[in-house]
Formats: structure tokens, C-alpha cells, sequence
């Protein structure tokens, strides 16, 4: 399976589907690292790995969000991209956007959804003061944060923690999680039906 990888910075989550790719037995390839910022640190890992990049800015489409994101569109198709990966990438896409990769389009996003959509989820989880926070792959819906679950991992919260030692251990989980949910993907273990993605073989 041909993966897109969407980045916005720091890259950790790529470089988790960066290594898991390393593996002959790992049913995909990334052919496509693209970021809208051109200081995106994950560029310099896609490129220590030999893997193709491209920076498409938002701001060189002020005010455009649909050239934005036909230019994105086109470098993914023009890869070959099958399954578009979001992993920090920052902006929300659009109706049109996620309607284009309907069904093959995925977000990582660092709670147990659907608690905590948006921002700043570790330092909400514990505010709430839930027992259990951890991270969720999903499949991409137009709204943000939402759509159907491929896979989750609970992490414990536990006493004494802050909002950075509980975002450690839910990157680690994130890192372990992706390559996973990826992988039940590319090998028809995960299927999108409708508004839920249905896991192993037919629904009993
Ligand atoms: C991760 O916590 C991911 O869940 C969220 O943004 C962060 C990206 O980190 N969507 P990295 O760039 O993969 O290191």
C-alpha cells in the first residue's frame, strides 16, 4: 500500500511509519512526505530515509484554501499515494479535501476520542480527571477529530503525572499504534463500512 505522510512539524509519528516500512514483512511504503512548512523537522527524516518530500505552504495560497489543497492533492495523486496518512498535520481540511480520499484519508490524534477533539488533550485529560487517556487512529471525517475508530490505546494516568509526562507516554503508544492501524489497513484486517470500520471478517 502506497502511503502519503502529511506533516506539519516535528515528524515523530512519521519517523514510527518510517521504521515500521524498514520491515520486509510491513505491507506498505511511504512514496510521499509532504508538509506545509518548509522547517517541518520530519522533512529531514523523510529525507535521511531516501523518502521523496515536497512543502506545499498555506501561505503561498492566501486566502485560497482550495488551491491549497488541489496543489496538495495533486503531488499525493502524482505519487501514487492510495492511503494519505495525517501525522501533526495542522490544518483542518475540507469537505472537498476528505471527500477526495473518502474512506482512504487517517488522522493520529493523542486521546481516547471521542474525549479531548482538539488541542491540548493531555492537560484536559487531566483536568477531567479521567483514570485512563491514550490515543486514537482514526479514519478522516470533515469534522475535526471526529469519524470512524481503527484503532485506540489506553494509557494509564497516574499519580503525580503532568501534562508533558503523560504526553510521553501517550507518544509512545502513538508510535506503536499507527504502524498497526496501517497495517490492519493494508491488509484487509480493518474495513471502512459506512460509519464504522469493521475489524477481522464479516460482521456477526
Ligand atoms: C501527535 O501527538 C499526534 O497525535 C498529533 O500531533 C502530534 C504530532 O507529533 N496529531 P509528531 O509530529 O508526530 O511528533
Amino acid at each position: 500500500l502506497k502511503l502519503g505522510v502529511l506533516i506539519s512539524g516535528r515528524g515523530s509519528n512519521l519517523q514510527a511509519l518510517i521504521d515500521a516500512c524498514a520491515a520486509a514483512d510491513f505491507p506498505a511504503e511511504i512514496v510521499l512526505v509532504l508538509s506545509n512548512k518548509a522547517d517541518a523537522f520530519g522533512l529531514e527524516r523523510a529525507s535521511s530515509a531516501g523518502i521523496p518530500t515536497a512543502v506545499v505552504s498555506h501561505r503561498d495560497f492566501p486566502g485560497d484554501k482550495p488551491a491549497f489543497e488541489a496543489a496538495m492533492d495533486g503531488k499525493l495523486r502524482d505519487a501514487g499515494v492510495e492511503l494519505v496518512c495525517l501525522a501533526g498535520f495542522m490544518r483542518l481540511l475540507s469537505p472537498w479535501f476528505v471527500g477526495r480520499w473518502q474512506d482512504r484519508l487517517i488522522n493520529i490524534h493523542p486521546s481516547l476520542l471521542p474525549s479531548f477533539k482538539g488541542l491540548d488533550t493531555h492537560q484536559r485529560a487531566l483536568d477531567a480527571g479521567v483514570r485512563f487517556h491514550g490515543c486514537t487512529v482514526h479514519v478522516v471525517r470533515p469534522a475535526m477529530d471526529d469519524g470512524p475508530i481503527i484503532a485506540q490505546a489506553a494509557v494509564p494516568v497516574l499519580p503525580g503525572d503532568d501534562a508533558d509526562r503523560l504526553a510521553e507516554r501517550v507518544l509512545a503508544c502513538e508510535h506503536a499504534l499507527y504502524p498497526h492501524a496501517v497495517r490492519l489497513l493494508a491488509e484487509g484486517r480493518a474495513r471502512v463500512e459506512g460509519d464504522r470500520v469493521v475489524i477481522g471478517g464479516p460482521a456477526v
